[in-house]
């Protein structure tokens, strides 16, 4: 396996690639597109996305235009997510929010353009294969982050501005919203190195909680981390009436969950028959994350 930093190599070095390899984009779309991929980010969706293939015995050349489709697909969901619409945010990844720089009509179409060239490039792949693992794998990605997995999360999180917050909808809006995309990445990489069932079901499980710890960490975030340092505006859930982990559980308890979070993330890798080192110390690292 490799390091974290090779992984994120792999992936910078990519991704901007790909994209171009779809042909000639109007250019007003190609540099909104690319305006907010280069703006970094910690590329944690692509990199699990390697990491997982490459643990499971898998091609890491292989999956990278899946790695790279699946950080399209979350870039996408930022600009969406940032747009007035939605969050109203005018900073992320340290950069004014797309919408602040190329007009809220072209960010739509620069995240629909994103969505689109994801699944394009995934399918490009899938159908150069002389088997079903590359299909398998973009079906897993497409539902993860579609109208089941993170568009669902997405509804439920904008429609439940100012409600009362309930675990049940908070429970809901951190597992779609955010745990999918991050379990993704493990069964997409899995399934590209033709793990078996029992090893997927492992897996997501890991996926599932890591990715709640990740998004309770983020609504910890919000309220205490700094603008420079998280690349956005923090203090937004809260002028907003976001339904977050901490406005059901409180800071202290949302820790607490988090930890317990990764603890079965950590747990679930024990059912693996692989060296699983590298996703035991990204979980933990979720804890003490600053951005
Ligand atoms: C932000 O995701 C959206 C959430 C699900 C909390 P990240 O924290 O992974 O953002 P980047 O990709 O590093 O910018
Ligand atoms: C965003 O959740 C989740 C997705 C974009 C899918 P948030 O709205 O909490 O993310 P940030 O805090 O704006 O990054
Ligand atoms: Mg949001
Ligand atoms: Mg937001
Ligand atoms: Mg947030």
């Amino acid at each position: 396996m490799k390091t974290y930093a090779e992984y994120l190599a792999m992936v910078e070095g990519s991704l901007s690639q790909q994209l171009a390899s779809l042909g000639t984009i109007p250019e007003v779309l190609f540099k909104a597109m690319d305006y907010s991929l280069s703006a970094g980010g910690k590329r944690l969706r692509p990199v699990l996305l390697l990491a997982a293939c490459d643990m499971a015995g898998g091609d890491v050349n292989e999956a990278l235009p899946y790695a790279c489709a699946l950080e399209m697909i979350h870039t996408y969901s930022l600009i969406h997510d940032d747009l007035p619409a939605m969050d109203n945010d005018d900073l992320r990844r340290g950069r004014p929010t797309n919408h602040k720089v190329f007009g809220e009509d072209v960010a739509i179409l620069a995240g629909d353009g994103l969505l689109s060239a994801a699944m394009e490039l995934m399918l490009r792949s899938a159908i150069g294969m002389a088997d079903l693992r590359g299909a398998r794998a973009a079906q897993a990605i497409a539902r993860r982050a579609g109208v089941t997995g993170m568009v669902a999360g997405q509804t439920v999180d904008v429609t439940g501005e100012g409600s009362e917050p309930t675990m049940e909808k908070v429970a809901y809006i951190h597992q779609h919203k955010t745990a999918d995309l991050l379990t993704a990445p493990i069964e997409a990489g899995f399934l590209l190195a033709g793990a078996d069932d029992q090893q997927l079901a492992a897996g997501a499980a890991y996926g599932q909680q890591l990715g709640l710890a990740f998004q309770m960490v983020d609504d910890l975030l919000d309220i205490e981390g700094d603008a420079a340092t998280l690349g956005k505006t923090p203090g937004k859930d809260a002028a907003e009436g976001k339904l977050t982990w901490v406005a059901v559980r409180g800071i202290e308890n949302t820790r607490a969950d988090a930890q317990r979070a990764v603890d079965e993330a950590v747990a679930a890798l024990d059912q693996l028959p692989f060296d699983t080192n590298f996703f035991k110390t990204l979980a933990q690292n979720t804890l003490n994350r600053v951005q």
